[in-house]
Parts: C-alpha cells; sequence; structure tokens
C-alpha cells in the first residue's frame, strides 16, 4: 500500500483525460482531500468573489488564468489542517512558475502522475461531460451516465455543461496544455531523473480504457512504488 510519506500526489493531463475522476477516487480510497484549481476558480466564480469575476473570462475563453491569482489560492488551501497527512493536487501546477512556487514553498511531493490520452479522445468526453456544479461530480452521457438523465445521482439536483467545454474553448485547452504545461511536465521527469532525492517520483500511465482500468492502473503503481524512486511508464 501507498505508505503515510506517499500521499502528496500531483495528477497532471491534458484536458479531459480524467484528471479530476481519478483524482476523486484516489482521494476516497486514501482518505486525503481532493484539491482541484479548476473546483477551487468555478466555486469562486459561482459566489461573486472578485478573484471569480477577473478568473470568469479566461476560464469560459479556456485560458490560464495568471499565476499569482493560482498560486495563492492553493496556498491558502495547502495551509488547511486537513492537508497535513496528503493531498491530490488536480491541474496544478500547470506552468513552470506554478511548479517553482511550489517548490520554494518547501511543499515535497512524492509523485507526479502524468495521464495520457489523444486529443480526439480528450474531445469526445469533454463533449459528453456533465457536471453537478455544488459538488464537481462528473458523468458523461454515454461512458458514465447518471442513473436519472440530467440529475446528480445523490442529490437529484441537475447536471450542466461547463461553459468552458464549447469546441472552441477545447480546442484552446488543449492548445495551452500542449505549450504551457507540457514543459512542467518535462520538468519534473528531468529533475526525477537526475535522481535528486528531494524530486518527485514521475510516472507516466495510459489514460486509455474505462475509468475502473485507469483506476487500477493508477492504485497498481502507487503500490508498487512507494518505497522507490521510479521514473517510468505503466499501462501502456
Ligand atoms: P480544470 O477544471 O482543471 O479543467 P481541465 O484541465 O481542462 O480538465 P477537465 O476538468 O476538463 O478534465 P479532467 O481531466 O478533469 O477530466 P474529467 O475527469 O472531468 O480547469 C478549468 C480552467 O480553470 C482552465 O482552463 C483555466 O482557465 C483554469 N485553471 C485551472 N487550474 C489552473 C491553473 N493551475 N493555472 C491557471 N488556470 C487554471 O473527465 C472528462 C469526461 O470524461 C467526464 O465526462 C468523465 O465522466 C469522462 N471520463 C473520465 N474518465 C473516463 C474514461 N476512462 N473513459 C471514458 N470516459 C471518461
Amino acid at each position: 500500500m501507498v505508505s503515510e510519506r506517499d500521499r502528496r500526489i500531483v495528477l497532471i493531463a491534458p484536458p479531459g483525460a480524467g484528471k479530476s475522476t481519478q483524482a476523486t477516487r484516489l482521494a476516497e480510497q486514501f482518505g486525503i482531500p481532493w484539491i482541484s484549481t479548476g473546483e477551487l476558480l468555478r466555486a469562486a466564480v459561482r459566489e461573486g468573489t472578485p478573484l471569480g469575476q477577473s478568473a470568469r473570462a479566461y476560464m469560459e475563453r479556456g485560458e490560464m488564468v495568471p499565476d499569482d491569482v493560482v498560486i495563492a489560492l492553493v496556498q491558502e488551501r495547502l495551509a488547511s489542517a486537513d492537508c497535513q497527512n496528503g493531498f491530490i493536487l488536480d491541474g496544478f501546477p500547470r506552468t513552470r512558475a506554478q511548479a517553482e512556487a511550489l517548490r520554494a514553498a518547501g511543499v515535497n511531493l512524492d509523485y507526479v502522475i502524468e495521464l495520457e490520452l489523444d486529443d480526439a479522445e480528450a474531445v469526445l468526453r469533454l463533449s459528453g461531460r456533465r457536471v453537478h456544479p455544488a459538488s464537481g461530480r462528473t458523468y458523461h452521457v454515454v461512458f458514465h451516465p447518471p442513473k436519472v438523465a440530467g440529475k446528480d445521482d445523490i442529490t437529484g439536483e441537475d447536471l450542466v455543461q461547463r461553459a468552458d467545454d464549447t469546441e472552441e474553448a477545447v480546442r484552446t485547452r488543449l492548445e495551452v496544455y500542449r505549450r504551457q504545461t507540457e514543459p512542467v511536465v518535462a520538468w519534473y521527469r528531468e529533475w526525477a531523473a537526475r535522481k535528486d532525492p528531494n524530486a518527485p517520483r514521475y510516472v507516466r500511465i495510459s489514460a486509455s480504457g474505462t475509468p475502473e482500468e485507469v483506476s487500477a492502473r493508477l492504485i497498481g503503481l502507487l503500490s508498487a512504488n512507494s518505497s522507490e524512486s521510479a521514473v517510468g511508464a505503466a499501462g501502456r
């Protein structure tokens, strides 16, 4: 099993690869908080806070929210008591400045896990996505349908399509990922390859297959690699 010191996990992946789907499952499995910058920002937009008002336009266009805003948000969240035994960061860091800020703040990550999926499959996943805004629970009209069409399984409340799941915004998000986040992945990969004892373990796994298959891959690798440094690929 994953040990106490192996629970500071970053999930990095292109939009639609299934970060939130997998992060919520891992959070439940290990009893640690799921921290999604997308969810934190959407909550701020819903509540109409000054932060939400400034983030909204960036998000709807599929562009990055400025680094200083997101870094402050994550630093505040990581200072909470429930993060002391670990956390799963979903969607952060996604720029080099964000990764550097995390390191400068002394946040020692155990794992950086890259989920890989080709763009065509990601677009298919995003076009059928439906979400329950209050909880962030995510469904798909074909791949993971709710029990009652259009309704959240737990509360029965309406599901909605995200404002940034339009074709144009999805194209922008994929392009932003390639340009700004892939270099962050390379940075972590190279840091781990140098065998620096402070480097998080970097692992790349395929996000293809059913959510259950991807979860099994993730749990398997976290269990197998809990006591050794790893740079590698799994499930491909
Ligand atoms: P964010 O919410 O993080 O969006 P994203 O990165 O584009 O990722 P998604 O939420 O679209 O996809 P996901 O990988 O979580 O997939 P999911 O599990 O939902 O960020 C939104 C915006 O906020 C950004 O564009 C930016 O503006 C801003 N932002 C956030 N973080 C930021 C940061 N650090 N810096 C600056 N700005 C930031 O799955 C997708 C669908 O597929 C679902 O319908 C699901 O049911 C289905 N599915 C999942 N897995 C499978 C599977 N294995 N098989 C079939 N279907 C599946």
